[in-house]
């Protein structure tokens, strides 16, 4: 049985166990990464950030939002982004994260955002398929765009969904 709610400030001292929040946050670098970092999104963003709890009230997964806008000449649009999507290892492949996904779905569905959008590393096939799945597709490739202290700058794809 999984649940999906809105996660709280509270749930964020419940994250212990997600060792290695920095694939959560793909666009911190990992030597900037805390938790904190986080918070601007609930803030923010609260109504757009749930996580997925298991038997026990243990947290599974979880999944931030923001809804940002943008103007090109006289148009303006909206676009639901998934900052971030993280399953814990003892959950993965039991469609947590599609839960998870589905939720996003139609949280940005009812705000009526023109697309929505995730950047993943270039390494990262599980999630660049998972994406593909939910009807995302490759837009663009951003160059060094994510960085770790022990390793070498790794370029980002940007996938895109078009809401109808
Ligand atoms: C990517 C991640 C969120 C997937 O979570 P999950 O709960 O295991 O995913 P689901 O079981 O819902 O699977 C959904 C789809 O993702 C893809 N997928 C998930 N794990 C995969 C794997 N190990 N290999 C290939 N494809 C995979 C598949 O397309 C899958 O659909 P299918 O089961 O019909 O084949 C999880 O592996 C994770 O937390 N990774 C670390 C954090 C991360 O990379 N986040 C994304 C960056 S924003």
């Amino acid at each position: 049985m999984t649940t999906i709610r809105e996660f709280g400030f509270d749930d964020l001292l419940r994250t212990s166990h997600i060792d290695d929040l920095s694939e959560f946050t793909p666009t911190v670098p990992m030597a900037q990464y805390s938790k904190s970092s986080l918070m601007p999104y609930l803030v923010d963003s609260p109504d757009q950030c749930f996580l997925a709890e298991g038997p026990g009230n243990r947290i599974m997964g979880c999944v931030f939002g923001k809804v940002v806008e943008r103007s090109k000449e006289e148009t303006k649009s909206k676009h639901g982004v998934i900052v971030g999507i993280y399953v814990d290892g003892d959950y993965r492949r039991q469609k947590v994260a599609s839960k998870l996904m589905q939720k996003m779905d139609e949280v940005y569905h009812d705000k009526r955002v023109d697309s929505m959008e995730v950047t993943v590393r270039e390494s990262n096939v599980r999630a660049l398929r998972m994406c593909q799945k939910f009807g995302y597709e490759r837009v663009d490739r951003i160059p060094y765009l994510f960085t770790k202290d022990d390793a070498e700058a790794e370029a980002g794809i940007r996938m895109v969904k078009t809401m109808n």
